[in-house]
């Protein structure tokens, strides 16, 4: 009876312990430019998740200040701020996912291909770190062209013999966010039981929402609605650009929608089951090596990448007019990895 007793208590404590705070694993989370404006209000967000107990902030400038006003709310994680090439390795050391939005933003009148050139070079230099410091973190993946980014970061670790495609993910969360937003308002339903799934890649129409599969059903939405809806979703961050005026894109938007996707690898980490968000990942649902579409997050990353399930006859004509320039833009970052 004695060890029964023992055995009841200690099933009880660890029931206990597993439902306070203190049993939720350490999980260190890294922002690579986290002084921009995506990083910071990112950073913002990423102290308020309970789930992080360490919060690594790195840029090339201006850390110090971020990580100083962010550490004094008081939520669970250390903040520790990091600045300037040599401390680099030192903000990744230990990192269960690294969040990257590093790099320019657009200004009006450019798409984000014409990014390509400054944004490629920032990507690889910073994923040849991770490779050395953190080769097994998750990737989340912000910086622009992602049709780009995404592949390139996939040829720098294959170089290094760290890639795991199960950890490598371009975030895509804000286009689900923009669907879910721009439905929600034309459909006439409460937002937050909103769903919709978004694929393809994140430029233009790359963009691909996949509206037919919305949840909450809506039978009051006509084919052009239905149209005006892609078309917005398509444009929103070229909505955002124009109404910065030259201040850049979007950055709160996109902070809610980068912190809302690494809270669910967090969640796919810890084990919490039935994980499921879209991302652009490598992928063979179709005949392209990476493509965004719902995946099942697990203790690993990605535990499975679900298929399209069925499209109505836009959606499928949409599919097959994003594939050749989605194509393109991983190409052309495969062949600056292999070449530089
Ligand atoms: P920003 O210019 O405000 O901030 C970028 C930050 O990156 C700056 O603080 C800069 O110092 C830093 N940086 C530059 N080089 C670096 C390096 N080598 N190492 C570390 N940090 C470095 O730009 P932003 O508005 O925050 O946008 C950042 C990127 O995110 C852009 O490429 C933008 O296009 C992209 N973006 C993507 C999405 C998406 O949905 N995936 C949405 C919005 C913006
Ligand atoms: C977005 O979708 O808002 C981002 O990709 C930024 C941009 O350049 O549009």
């Amino acid at each position: 009876t004695m060890a029964m007793r023992r055995s009841t208590r200690s099933a009880y404590n660890y029931l206990r312990r597993c439902y306070s705070s203190e049993c939720v694993p350490d999980r260190k989370v890294t922002i690579l430019g986290a002084a921009g404006g995506i990083g910071q209000p990112l950073a913002l967000l990423m102290k308020l998740n309970p789930l992080v107990s360490s919060l690594s902030l790195y840029d090339i400038a201006g850390t110090p200040g971020v990580a100083a006003d962010c550490s004094h709310v008081n939520t669970r994680s250390q903040v520790v701020g990091y600045m300037g090439e040599e401390q680099l390795g030192k903000a990744l050391e230990g990192s269960d996912i690294v969040i990257i939005p590093a790099g320019v933003p657009r200004k009006p009148g450019m798409t984000r291909d014409d990014l390509f050139n400054i944004n490629a070079g920032i990507v690889k230099s910073l994923c040849t770190a991770i490779a050395k410091h953190c080769p097994n973190a998750l990737v989340n993946m912000i910086s622009n062209p992602v049709n780009s980014t995404v592949p390139i970061a996939a040829e720098v670790f294959k170089k290094a013999g760290t890639y795991d495609e199960k950890k490598l993910f371009g975030v895509t969360t804000l286009d689900v966010v923009r669907a879910k937003t721009f439905y929600a308002g034309k459909a006439k339903v409460p937002v937050q039981e909103v769903n919709v799934p978004v694929v393809g890649g994140h430029a233009g129409i790359t963009i691909l929402p996949l509206f037919s599969q919305a949840v909450p059903k809506s039978s009051s939405l006509s084919d052009n609605d239905i149209k005006a809806l892609t078309k917005r979703t398509q444009d929103g961050g070229t909505e955002v650009v124009e109404a910065k005026a030259g201040k850049g894109s979007a950055t709160l938007s996109m902070a809610y929608a980068g912190a809302f996707f690494a809270d669910a690898c967090l969640k796919g980490l810890n084990g919490v089951p039935d994980v499921v968000e879209c991302s652009f990942v490598q992928s063979n649902i179709t005949e392209l090596p990476f493509f965004a579409s719902k995946v099942k997050l697990g203790r690993n990353g990605v535990e499975e990448v679900l298929g399209l399930g069925s499209l109505s006859d836009f959606e499928q004509q949409g599919l097959e007019s994003l594939k050749p320039e989605l194509k393109a833009s991983v190409e052309k970052g495969i062949k600056f990895a292999k070449d530089s």
